[in-house]
């Protein structure tokens, strides 16, 4: 009810606020919290402007203090706040991990990543809120509260992987950014891009995994009828780790000379491994066609046919042909 989804909105600001005091106003909190911060690089200004903060590492801080406070646990509980096992005292989710409060469009935090401070094999990097009545992660994107109006300006949006992606080119100066945050990218959080935007450039992470992310993402960016392009970064580096190195201006003209428009981003991948086989080869190009066909626009399909047909030197009519098909197949 819209009832219970205000009372929600108001226990997540009340934790918004209290990750940031406990790491602004508490010696554990700036001893563990702002210290891990500095470590990875982030100035005062950007932990502000994201409301990044830290929960206590203790087992119900968080939640004794809520519940002292007039928020009932079954309102913690609902907004992923609280858990509460059978026969035993409810504990904060969040516990002794840096906190990258997500906000909606309109800025309000409905959801909280939270990242471990050192690496531990039983427990998993970053731990996030679950689904609530407010919280679909599937429908949103990190950081677009920040990034929507820089989106607007530079009419186009930076789609990166990571909490720590979009905080880092942030403080490089690149603000049109958001993060699918590790899930799969999904139609609906590229229609929430396309609010502002119809452009999309690709930043994954530069790895096996992000490669095949990007393709995948490709697909739907695509299907939505915006224009994508990708960049991949030298193995081992993401967006974060890459700008921290380089610096902003190297970095900007790294993804200045080094984007491609996906059709060519997709061609070069895979021809790595296909190389000469002409029966690898083939599928490449029933895969390009399966890809192409996903635009909606004929003019922009025609633009790509033609490109894939001289990257792989073949005739263009027979692409057209092949797609058409599938393309009226689908309509
Ligand atoms: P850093 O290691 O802090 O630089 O984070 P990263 O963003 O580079 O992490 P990575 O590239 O491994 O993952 C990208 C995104 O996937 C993260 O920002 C998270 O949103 C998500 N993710 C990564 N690890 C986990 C995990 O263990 N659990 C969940 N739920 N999400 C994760
Ligand atoms: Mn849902
Ligand atoms: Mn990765
Ligand atoms: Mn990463
Ligand atoms: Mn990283």
């Amino acid at each position: 009810t819209q009832n219970e989804k205000e009372s929600l909105y108001i226990a997540l600001d009340f934790a918004n606020k209290y990750y940031q005091d406990q790491l602004w106003k508490t010696p554990e909190g700036e001893s563990i919290g702002q210290s891990y911060f500095k470590e990875r690089g982030f100035n005062h200004q950007t932990i502000r402007k994201f409301d990044l903060g830290y929960s206590p590492d203790g087992w119900d801080t968080f939640t004794k203090h809520a519940l002292k406070n007039g928020f009932s646990l079954d309102i913690l509980e609902k907004a992923g706040l609280s858990i509460i096992k059978e026969g035993k005292d409810p504990i904060d989710r969040f516990r002794g991990r840096v906190i990258f409060p997500i906000h909606n469009v309109a800025g309000k935090a409905i959801a909280f990543g939270a990242r471990i401070l050192r690496k531990d094999p039983n427990s998993p990097k970053y731990l996030n809120s679950p689904e609530t009545a407010v919280y679909h992660k599937s429908y949103i994107v990190y950081g677009i509260a920040q990034a929507k109006n820089p989106i607007r300006q530079e009419e186009n949006c930076y789609l990166v992987e990571g909490y720590t992606d979009v905080v880092s080119l942030n403080q490089a100066g690149i603000e049109n950014v958001v993060a699918s945050s590790g899930t799969s990218l999904t139609k609906e959080q590229i229609q929430l891009i396309r609010r502002f935007t119809s452009n999309v450039t690709v930043l994954y992470d530069g790895d096996a995994a992000g490669i095949k992310a990007s393709l995948r993402g490709i697909d739907i960016i695509l299907e939505e009828g915006l224009n994508v392009k990708a960049v991949v970064f030298p193995d081992g580096d993401d967006p974060d780790s890459f700008v921290q190195k380089v610096g902003s201006q190297a970095f900007k003209d790294y993804v200045k000379n080094t984007q491609k428009d996906f059709i060519r981003f997709k061609t070069e991948i895979s021809l790595k491994d296909v190389g000469n086989d002409p029966i690898r080869r083939a599928e490449l190009i029933k895969d390009l066609v399966e890809t192409i066909s996903k635009i909606p626009d004929s003019i922009k399909r025609s633009v790509f046919y033609k490109e894939v047909a001289s990257l792989l030197s073949i005739d263009e009519h027979i692409l057209i042909t092949e797609g058409n098909k599938i393309f009226q197949k689908k309509a």
